[in-house]
């Protein structure tokens, strides 16, 4: 087994760093001429297009997380009303679907039974629905009507992270094809967002030089009792799967909050030392999370910031701030994420617990 991990202490660490190739070869030979985007297993035409009126994305867990940024994404680029949903609600609540429907679901495994129904609901019901999928020839690949592979190899740590990343680059490029033939997105932008998309691998390589900060950073709060993740928009989406990572592996109980939400709640839960990650990426919403800081400082929260490089406003606001490489917000999560996985790793490592089996869990959830 200490071969599989490649001299790597854990699995989870190597599929950390595994990231920056799995988003490249995600991405290779998706991306022509610029801002063409070829999905060989993806047959949905402009006709087609055109007369779908709501998309759903369902999954369970980070999957589900992933769909998340994938709604803002969607709908930001394709003006398609999208609803995320999980598996296990979506099955069972007779949501609205018919042919001019499209669902997408997402699954690392292809095999999370939840999934699989919710997957088999849309189709019963008439939607097309396409995978987004890292396991070829899983129940999921075989059951939908297109898929999307993600390259990220095996995923063998129970907490998701290469997968996690490499289905955001998936529900990137389905936004994309959808927005240019639809007609949505401007030719220029559709190309700035595909040369960003293209320069995440070497960012992404940046962004795991915070290892050793990050560790030192665990070494000093992996006593917390509660951490909250904050975020506006797409850092909002990010939170989340922050959050996640941190409860499923350290045990520490965590939430993420739209930012904006704080104050109609969470703000009461904050005292002094009170460990806040708060993500601020998103330049346009920068102003309204700075003063959601503020509310959580004014209270003694003890915030650690992700901010853009280049924008150095927080400093001295905060306890700490992490700069993420300088890339278009819009495509920031798929770089956010990896410190959030890096931190969470680390207050694990510092807590002493079993990072690749976590108690309870699995890695895939074949039964309800
Ligand atoms: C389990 C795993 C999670 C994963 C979820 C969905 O809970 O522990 O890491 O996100 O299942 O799995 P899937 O294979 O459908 O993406």
């Amino acid at each position: 087994e200490s071969a599989e991990k490649g001299g790597y202490e854990h699995f989870m660490l190597k599929e950390i760093h595994e990231q920056p190739n799995a988003i490249k070869d995600t991405l290779r030979g998706r991306i022509v001429n610029d801002n063409e985007i070829v999905l060989d297993k993806v047959n949905i035409t402009k006709d087609e297009i055109d007369k779908i009126d709501k998309i759903f994305i369902v999954a369970c867990g980070t999957a589900y997380h992933a769909g998340v940024v994938g709604k803002y994404v969607i709908e930001k680029f394709a003006r398609i009303p999208v609803e995320v949903d999980i598996a296990s609600e979506f099955r069972y609540r007779e949501p609205i679907i018919n042919k001019n429907t499209l669902t997408i679901v997402v699954s690392q495994s292809g095999e999370t039974a939840d999934t699989i129904a919710a997957l088999k609901e849309a189709k019963r019901n008439g939607s097309k629905v396409i995978a987004i999928t890292n396991v070829v020839g899983s129940s999921i690949s075989r059951e939908a009507d297109d898929v999307i592979y993600t390259w990220a190899g095996p995923e063998i740590a129970v907490a998701s992270t290469k997968a996690y990343t490499t289905q955001l680059v998936a529900l990137y490029l389905i936004a994309l094809d959808l927005a240019l033939k639809k007609g949505t997105i401007d030719k220029e932008y559709a190309k700035a967002i595909c040369d960003e998309l293209k320069q995440l691998p070497d960012k992404a390589k940046h962004i795991l030089d915070y290892k050793d900060e990050l560790q030192e950073f665990a070494a000093n709060h992996f006593n917390s009792k509660d951490v909250f993740y904050l975020g506006r928009g797409l850092d909002y989406a990010v939170a989340m799967e922050g959050s996640l990572k941190l409860k499923e592996i350290s045990y520490i109980h965590s939430e993420a909050y739209a930012a904006g939400e704080l104050k109609h709640g969470t703000l009461a839960l904050i005292e002094d030392g009170t460990l806040v990650i708060a993500l601020a990426t998103q330049e346009h919403l920068f102003e309204k999370m700075l003063s959601n800081i503020r509310e959580v400082t004014t209270r003694g929260g003890y915030v650690l910031a992700f901010a853009m490089k280049g924008n150095n406003q927080l400093e001295g606001i905060v306890e700490k701030v992490l700069y993420i490489p300088k890339t278009m917000e819009e495509v920031a999560p798929i770089i956010t994420v990896i410190p959030l996985q890096l931190l969470a790793y680390y207050m694990a490592v510092e807590k002493g617990c079993d990072v690749d089996k976590p108690r309870n869990l699995a890695k895939s959830v074949t039964v309800e």
